[in-house]
């Protein structure tokens, strides 16, 4: 998601992740955000204010009570002009003191006063971080509507293995994006397919395709974003799966249609972008074939088409399908729109600059039975966000036509956060 226009205030506490704060803020500048830095007094121990300065091309705030720094940028005016609030890394000391409601310093001050969204990425020992006052602490921040980072595993600087990492800057901003993206999908469960499917020759050769599963990707992270409970249906990619976000990997079409048979009921949208392979070898060999001399012949049979027979239609399930062509795109993908039963379909024309595989854009068309919408070309993740503009006003449009459903709707503050923690306390 881009950041263009958001003003981002990265408190960082002193931890040794804090040398890694620089690539944070330069990371949420490509996006677009400008970037405050508030380093607390024992972050000053591990990063200088020189380095962020120069990386966020802003003041570096670091002490309440510095006359000249508080005249230039008071703390009510940080607080109040950030649009979202990033704790990167915080320490055990700093979530201790937040979630007793402290304010001895410049950040706790801040944190008090603001009124925007908290984003907290606890980095510590892994023994720190599963101190139960720490987990209290942090659970009592997730029900105030805190969004925490869960941390990664690994080697960590003190010589333990585990939990307690700052994750990669990319997980950050994710989180970032969470944090100020709509909630417009909490009461939605969502279906996506992705990636190729691989139909064996053999124990060692498959037919497949050309599919990152890059889009499934953005889209099952695009709707996480914005409040859904996801399922990911996954052929085989090089990608990790996203966080929020139940992924499942699968190998052939006959696996996926029957995850996807299993998992339809539950689900209120489905998004089939997966490119499943149409035809797989109709005998596949139990041994390695050896090499034959001259022509050989592989005899092919037709797979399962997965949205079109695995996914029940009804008033209460969006069913949305993409159309990658090379050739007559309109028409092609409004007969599959037809053919298929589906709500919306998306168009792409493989061959256009920018819209082929494994590449970070997308140009596509919405076609629905109200109309076609060409989108310009951008990232996979803003195509992602507009199929999801364009679902949510069908899933509107259907629901005035119905009962009002009786669902109570979920706070997006406290219900996300808390789910997760809840996800995280559980998981132990
Ligand atoms: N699809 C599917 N299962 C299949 C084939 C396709 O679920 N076995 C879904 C795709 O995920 C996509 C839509 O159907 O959402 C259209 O896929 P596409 O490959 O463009 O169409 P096909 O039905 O395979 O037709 P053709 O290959 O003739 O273009």
């Amino acid at each position: 998601m881009r950041l263009e226009g958001k003003s981002v205030l990265l408190g960082v506490t002193g931890g040794i992740a804090a040398y890694k704060a620089p690539e944070i803020v330069r990371s949420l500048r490509q996006r677009g955000a400008r970037v405050r830095v508030v380093l607390t007094q024992s972050a000053l121990e591990f990063v200088t204010p020189l380095s962020l300065q120069t990386v966020s091309g802003e003041k570096v705030s670091t002490s309440l009570f510095d006359l000249g720094q508080e005249s230039e940028i008071g703390h009510i005016q940080l607080a109040d002009g950030a649009d979202v609030v990033l704790i990167a890394p915080a320490t055990a000391n700093v979530i201790g003191k937040c979630a007793a409601g402290l304010a001895d310093d410049l950040l706790t001050t801040i944190l008090l006063a603001t009124r925007a969204p908290v984003v907290v990425a606890p980095a510590m020992n892994v023994h720190m971080y599963e101190n139960s006052l720490v987990q209290e602490n942090l659970s009592r921040l997730a029900g105030r509507g805190w969004r925490i980072v869960e941390p990664d595993v690994g080697s960590l600087a003190c010589g333990y293995e585990g939990l307690g990492r700052l994750p990669d800057p990319n997980v950050l901003l994710e989180e970032v994006s969470a944090a100020l993206a709509p909630d417009d999908f909490a009461r939605e469960t969502v279906l996506i397919t992705a990636g190729p499917t691989r139909e064996p020759i053999d124990p060692v050769r498959f037919v497949s395709n050309r599919s990152s599963g890059k889009m499934g990707f953005a889209l099952a992270r695009a709707a996480a974003r914005r409040g859904a409970r996801v399922v990911l249906v996954t052929g085989p990619t090089s990608l990790a799966d996203p966080r929020h976000v139940r992924t499942v990997r699968v190998e052939t079409a006959e696996e996926m249609a029957r995850v996807v048979r299993g998992e339809a009921r539950a689900a209120t949208v489905v998004i089939a972008a997966a490119a499943v392979a149409d035809f797989r070898p109709s005998r596949p060999a139990k041994e390695k074939a050896p090499k034959k001399k001259g022509r050989s012949t592989l005899e092919l049979e037709a797979t399962p088409d997965v949205i079109a027979t695995a996914v029940p239609r009804g008033p209460g399930r969006v069913v949305v399908g993409f159309a990658a062509e090379t050739t007559d795109l309109i028409e092609r993908a409004r007969g599959k729109l037809e053919r298929k039963a589906l709500d919306l379909i998306v168009a792409n024309d493989v061959t256009a600059a920018g819209a082929g595989f494994d590449v970070e854009t997308n140009l596509v068309t919405l076609i629905d039975r109200a109309g076609t919408e060409a989108l310009p070309l951008q990232g996979k993740d803003e195509v992602a966000d507009a199929i999801l503009d364009r679902v949510a006003r069908l899933r509107t449009s259907r629901q005035r036509g119905q009962a009002p459903s009786t669902r109570p709707r979920v706070s997006r503050s406290a219900g996300r956060a808390g789910r997760r923690v809840q996800g995280r306390l559980q998981r132990r």
